[in-house]
C-alpha cells in the first residue's frame, strides 16, 4: 500500500535532514523547529514514488527528496511573515517567527534554501549532466519564474476586486503548482525517462499542482483547524484570491474534479504502470490536512 511506502519515505527523508544540521547556533534551532515539525511530506513522497516507479533506487533520490523538503519549509517561514500572510499556526504549532522572532526566521528560511542546493550536490550514482539537470528544475520551479513569482502575484492580488480567473490559476499554477511539478519531473529525469513520458509527468505534475492548491484553498474554508495545524479563515481574513472566494465552494469542487480528471489521464498515458501516482492523487485530493 502507498499509506506504508509514504510513512517510510517520510522517516527516511527525517532521519536525513536531522543528520544535516548539527545545532550550534539558534539559527540551527530555527531551521530543525520548522523543517521537522510534523508535514506530511509529499514533495519527497512525489520525487521518490516517480524515481522508483521509473527503476531508480530510492537512495540516489534521497538528496534530491530531502533538498525539495528544504525549499518547501523556507517557503513556509517565508509565507507566515507577518509582511506575508501574517499566520501564527503552521504544522499545529506556533509559526517560526512566533518563537524566534521575525528576523531569525527569516534568516532560518534563507539558509534552508541554500542547504537544499549544497544538498543536490551530494554524489550520488546518477550522472552528472542528469545532476545539474535536476538542480536546474529546481532552481527554475522555486524561482523567479516559479514559486517566488507567484508568492508575488498573490500578494498583488490581496484586496484586488477586479482578479480574475486567469490571475488565480496563475497564482496557484505558479506558487504551488511549479514545485510540485518539479518533484515528478525531477523523479522522471533521474531514471531517464522517454521525451513522452517527460512530457506526461510534466502535464501530470501542473495538474496535479493545480489540485494541490484548490483543496489546500477549500480546506481554509471548510477544514478544522486542529486537523489541518493552520488557522481555518485565514484567506478570508487576508482578502486572498482563491478558488472560494472568486467561484464559490461548489464551483471550485468542480474545477478540482475536472483538473483531477485530467490529471488521471496523462497518467494513464505513461509507459509504465502509474498506480502509485494514481493513488497519491487521490490523497492530494481527498486530504484533510
Ligand atoms: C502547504 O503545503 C503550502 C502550500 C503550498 C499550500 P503542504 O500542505 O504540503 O504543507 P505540509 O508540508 O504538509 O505542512
Ligand atoms: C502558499 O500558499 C504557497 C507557498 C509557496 C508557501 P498558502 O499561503 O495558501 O499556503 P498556506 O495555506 O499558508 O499553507
Ligand atoms: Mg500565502
Ligand atoms: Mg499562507
Ligand atoms: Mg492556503
Amino acid at each position: 500500500m502507498i499509506q506504508r511506502d509514504i510513512a517510510r519515505w517520510a522517516k527516511m527523508v527525517e532521519k536525513y535532514l536531522d543528520e544535516q544540521i548539527p545545532v550550534s547556533s539558534t539559527l540551527h534551532q530555527s531551521m530543525k523547529y520548522s523543517l521537522l515539525s510534523p508535514g506530511k511530506r509529499l514533495r519527497p513522497a512525489l520525487i521518490l514514488a516517480t524515481g522508483t516507479m521509473f527503476g531508480q533506487h530510492e537512495q540516489n533520490l534521497l538528496p534530491f527528496a530531502a533538498a525539495v523538503e528544504c525549499i518547501h519549509a523556507y517557503s513556509l517561514i517565508h509565507d507566515d511573515l507577518p509582511c506575508m500572510d501574517n499566520d501564527d499556526l503552521r504544522r499545529g504549532q506556533p509559526t517560526n517567527h512566533r518563537i524566534f522572532g521575525q528576523a531569525i526566521a527569516l534568516l532560518a528560511g534563507d539558509a534552508l534554501q541554500t542547504l537544499a542546493f549544497e544538498l543536490m550536490t551530494r554524489k550520488t550514482s546518477v550522472s552528472d549532466s542528469i545532476q545539474i539537470n535536476v538542480i536546474r528544475t529546481l532552481a527554475e520551479a522555486a524561482g523567479m519564474q516559479g514559486m517566488v513569482l507567484g508568492q508575488t502575484a498573490d500578494m498583488e492580488a490581496e484586496q484586488n476586486r477586479e482578479a480574475s480567473l486567469e490571475d488565480l490559476e496563475f497564482i496557484h499554477l505558479h506558487k504551488t503548482g511549479k514545485l510540485l511539478q518539479a518533484c515528478v519531473v525531477i523523479g522522471g529525469l533521474t531514471a531517464a525517462v522517454s521525451p513522452s513520458d517527460h512530457e506526461h509527468l510534466r502535464a501530470f505534475g501542473g495538474h496535479l499542482g493545480m489540485a494541490f492548491q484548490i483543496v489546500d484553498d477549500i480546506l481554509d474554508v471548510t477544514g478544522d483547524t486542529a486537523i489541518l495545524g493552520k488557522t481555518v479563515g485565514s484567506d478570508e481574513a487576508h482578502g486572498k484570491l482563491t478558488y472560494p472566494s472568486l467561484l464559490g465552494l461548489s464551483e471550485a469542487r468542480a474545477r478540482l474534479h475536472s483538473v483531477q480528471e485530467m490529471a488521471f489521464e496523462e497518467l494513464s498515458a505513461l509507459s509504465v504502470d502509474s498506480d502509485v501516482l494514481q493513488q497519491m492523487l487521490s490523497m492530494v485530493v481527498n486530504r484533510d490536512r
